[in-house]
């Protein structure tokens, strides 16, 4: 009963003070409009930016468009054993208080639904907090108003500097209470800016509050950029690097209690200037071995960085965006680490692209927001597994970038506007479900005769049998009469293979009407929408297919539009919800106003999730604009409402 007048009060606390933050745009600045404004005349922030280029012309001659695939049991180059966590996400540092919550006891509930996406297929999700901003973080104890994290404005030695961050430990123990609600496992980094005086305490605080959450700890961020970064001298070599490696380790030892934290090394995270060979020369990996447990590199596949900040080489949009739309860019990227992964392999390391995307310097507007990018993520996500990668890290780096897996809406629309969420989400999505759970599932690229590199193809295989196949379709083309047929035997006619090819096969699909569709992809019937119109959940209504296969000449075809992306399951086993229970957390906890949602994490603990399918958790966009001060008042109506028939989440705040 007391909880009941507390909640009560906070309702009306909230009807009182609703209307001091509601938030009206200027004429012209209402971002939902924006899809359909000029692009040229688009001023506001690059997540939403609506350019759009329209899909590349079909080439010519057209691919074969039928291919013939007959899958064998226990094949040679089955990847090694790999997770279904396998895409997680960076979350670029200064940007983790906007991502993950405000503080530790109040969290973001649409970045808890969208991870919980994930580990239901997966059973798990990699998260790093890093990037550059780590490098100058220093942890204090308390700042203002229960924030983790702020720019120390006075902290910039020149005024073009990003200002340095400070945090608090509660950063540390907000990501650890997201782990009581979603299987997170999580990767920092050490502060590397000065490394004659290393800042422990990051370590220090993630060793003790994350505990086994904690996987990975970054010593060194993209190391060979430090000299042309200006962060150290020009003559700076891997042999530099390694030796501050040394005097971590030895800081490390030194220090209070870092037992767990110094065997967690991640390391070099090189982004081409070096290759890593040149890193693994100056024998590291011998050196330090019981340290590290993560070797890493980041990479990009090019950059945006002249129309950014005007340096660099100027890039042709035009001319880039049919180079994602091809195998042939997975190849390229993954290529240059094919040794290294061996390499790995015989040090008894896992080898992940620590962060990755489809452009550095924040991507392109065009191509790194729309459908084409989330084929491309597919394609290089998979090929990084069936070439023995461990993992792959999609960037998140704010409002002012293009290429955000997810992004929170702008602080001061916070109040009235959901999340957006982006194409490399799906990527990480319905890699998570190929993969499966088992953590023991490996992954093989198979190619057809005739294949081109508008439509490659991988077999999921769980103790050396296939069961799940992705096959993906670049061309993008309306008519319908680019659509691939992949038609699939299973161990038919090959000696010592009996024929296995089932009676039928379930498919889910990702799709767009084309390459160049910006939001709103779906995923089995089900999508996350536009930009602002996601709660985290997947919307609307699942289709699977299920298709018989033809018992005579035992052949299962499956057809995949041009553009789109099939998951075709060869047993009866699906995995969507092998992970861990579907779990969502529904937006019944609402902020003082509207849809984006935060939670007061201890609320969300004794309240254990709820179904999606929570009556008032509508999750609508509802009213997208005009009526934002009505919306506030109805919104805690539903709050009233939610309370009385016995849904125990509330939201208390929402931040600003
Ligand atoms: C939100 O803040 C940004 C950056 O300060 C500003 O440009 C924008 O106009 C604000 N939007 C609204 C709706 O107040
Ligand atoms: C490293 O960063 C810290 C925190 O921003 C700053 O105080 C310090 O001066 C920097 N050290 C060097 C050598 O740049
Ligand atoms: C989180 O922030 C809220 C609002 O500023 C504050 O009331 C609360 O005490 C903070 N929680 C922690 C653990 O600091
Ligand atoms: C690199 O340059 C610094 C001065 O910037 C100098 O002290 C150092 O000896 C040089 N190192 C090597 C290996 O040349
Ligand atoms: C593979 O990497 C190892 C370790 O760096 C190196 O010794 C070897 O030369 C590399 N091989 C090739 C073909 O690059
Ligand atoms: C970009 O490339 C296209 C195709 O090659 C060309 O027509 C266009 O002029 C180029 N744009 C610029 C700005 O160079
Ligand atoms: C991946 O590793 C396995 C096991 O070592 C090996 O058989 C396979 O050829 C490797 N694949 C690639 C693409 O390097
Ligand atoms: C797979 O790995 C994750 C992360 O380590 C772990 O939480 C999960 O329990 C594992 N699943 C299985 C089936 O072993
Ligand atoms: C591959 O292409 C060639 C030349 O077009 C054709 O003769 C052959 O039948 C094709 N093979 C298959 C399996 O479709
Ligand atoms: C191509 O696939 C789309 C999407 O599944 C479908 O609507 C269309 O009918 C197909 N076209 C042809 C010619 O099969
Ligand atoms: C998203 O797709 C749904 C169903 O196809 C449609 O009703 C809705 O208008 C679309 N929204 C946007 C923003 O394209
Ligand atoms: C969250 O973190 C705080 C530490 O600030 C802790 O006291 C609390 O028990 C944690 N869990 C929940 C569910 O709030």
């Amino acid at each position: 009963m007391g909880r009941a007048l507390f909640r009560l009060a906070l309702c009306y606390g909230m009807l009182g003070i609703s209307t001091a933050v509601t938030v009206y745009y200027a004429p012209g600045q209402n971002p939902f409009s924006t899809t359909s404004a000029d692009a040229s005349s688009y001023t506001g922030a690059a997540a939403y930016n609506p350019t759009t280029i329209d899909p590349p012309a079909l080439p010519n001659p057209m691919p074969s468009l039928s291919l013939d695939f007959n899958i064998q049991s226990n094949p040679t180059g089955l990847s090694i054993p790999q997770s279904g966590a396998f895409m997680g996400f960076s979350v670029e540092m200064s940007v983790a208080n906007q991502v993950l919550g405000k503080n530790s006891s109040i969290l973001q509930v649409p970045f808890l639904n969208l991870l919980a996406t994930i580990s239901q297929r997966a059973g798990a999700v990699r998260v790093r907090i890093g990037g550059n901003s780590q490098d100058t973080a220093s942890q204090v104890a308390t700042l203002d108003d229960g924030k983790v994290l702020e720019k120390d404005l006075g902290g910039a030695t020149n005024p073009t500097e990003t200002p340095p961050l400070v945090f608090t430990p509660d950063l540390l123990y907000m990501m650890r209470n997201i782990s009581d609600f979603v299987n997170v496992r999580w990767f920092v980094g050490i502060p590397f800016n000065d490394s004659s005086n290393f800042r422990l305490e990051i370590a220090q605080s993630a060793q003790d509050i994350l505990g086994d959450y904690l996987i990975g700890v970054q010593a060194g961020n993209e190391p060979d950029l430090y000299a042309a970064h200006g962060h150290r001298p020009s003559n700076y070599s891997q042999y530099d690097y390694v030796g501050e490696l040394g005097s971590l380790i030895n800081d490390m030892s030194q220090y209070s209690d870092l037992s767990a934290a110094q065997d967690l090394l991640l390391i070099p995270s090189v982004s081409g200037t070096w290759t890593p060979e040149n890193v693994w020369d100056t024998g590291v990996m011998d050196t330090y071995s019981s340290n590290i447990a993560w070797m890493s590199v980041e990479h990009y596949p090019t950059d945006n960085c002249y129309a950014q900040f005007g340096t660099g080489t100027p890039r042709n949009v035009t001319e880039l965006w049919p180079t994602y739309l091809m195998h042939s860019s997975a190849q390229s990227l993954v290529q240059p680490y094919l040794n290294s992964t061996g390499y790995a392999q015989s040090k008894g390391k896992p080898f992940i692209m620590f962060e990755t995307n489809t452009a550095s310097c924040g991507g392109f507007p065009g191509i790194s927001d729309v459908f084409g990018a989330a084929l491309w993520g597919l394609d290089y996500g998979l090929l990084m597994a069936a070439s023995n990668f461990s993992g792959g890290m999609f960037h998140v780096g704010g409002q002012s970038v293009y290429y955000n897996p997810f992004i929170s809406p702008p602080t001061n629309q916070s109040t009235y506007r959901q999340w957006t969420v982006g194409p490399v989400f799906y990527s990480s999505l319905v890699i998570a479900e190929a993969i499966g759970p088992s953590n023991q599932s490996q992954v093989l690229e198979i190619g057809a005769e005739n294949q081109s590199t508008y439509t490659p193809n991988y077999v999921i295989y769980e103790n050396n049998q296939p069961t799940r196949m992705v096959l993906i379709n670049f061309l993008s083309d309306s008519s319908g009469n680019s659509n691939y047929t992949a038609n699939i035997a299973i161990g038919g006619g090959q000696t010592g293979q009996s024929n296995t090819t089932p009676a039928q096969v379930k498919v889910k699909y990702l799709t767009a009407s084309s390459v160049s569709q910006k939001g709103n992809y779906s995923w089995a019937g089900q999508t996350f929408g536009g930009n602002f119109e996601s709660d985290g959940r997947l919307q609307g209504t699942e289709t699977i297919v299920t298709l018989p296969c033809d018992q005579s000449a035992q052949v299962c075809s499956v057809s995949v539009p041009a553009p789109g992306a099939a998951l075709v399951f060869l047993t009866d086993e699906l995995t969507e919800t092998e992970g861990a229970p579907s779990t969502t957390f529904a937006t019944t906890t609402l902020t003082r106003t509207a849809n984006t949602a935060t939670v007061d994490a201890s609320v969300l603990a004794t309240s254990n999730g709820r179904s999606g399918n929570s009556p008032v958790g509508s999750s609508s966009k509802g009213s997208a604009n005009g009526n934002v001060r009505l919306r506030a008042s109805v919104s805690c109506l539903w709050a009233l409402l939610v309370f009385s028939s016995g849904f125990g989440l509330f939201l208390t705040t929402v931040y600003l």
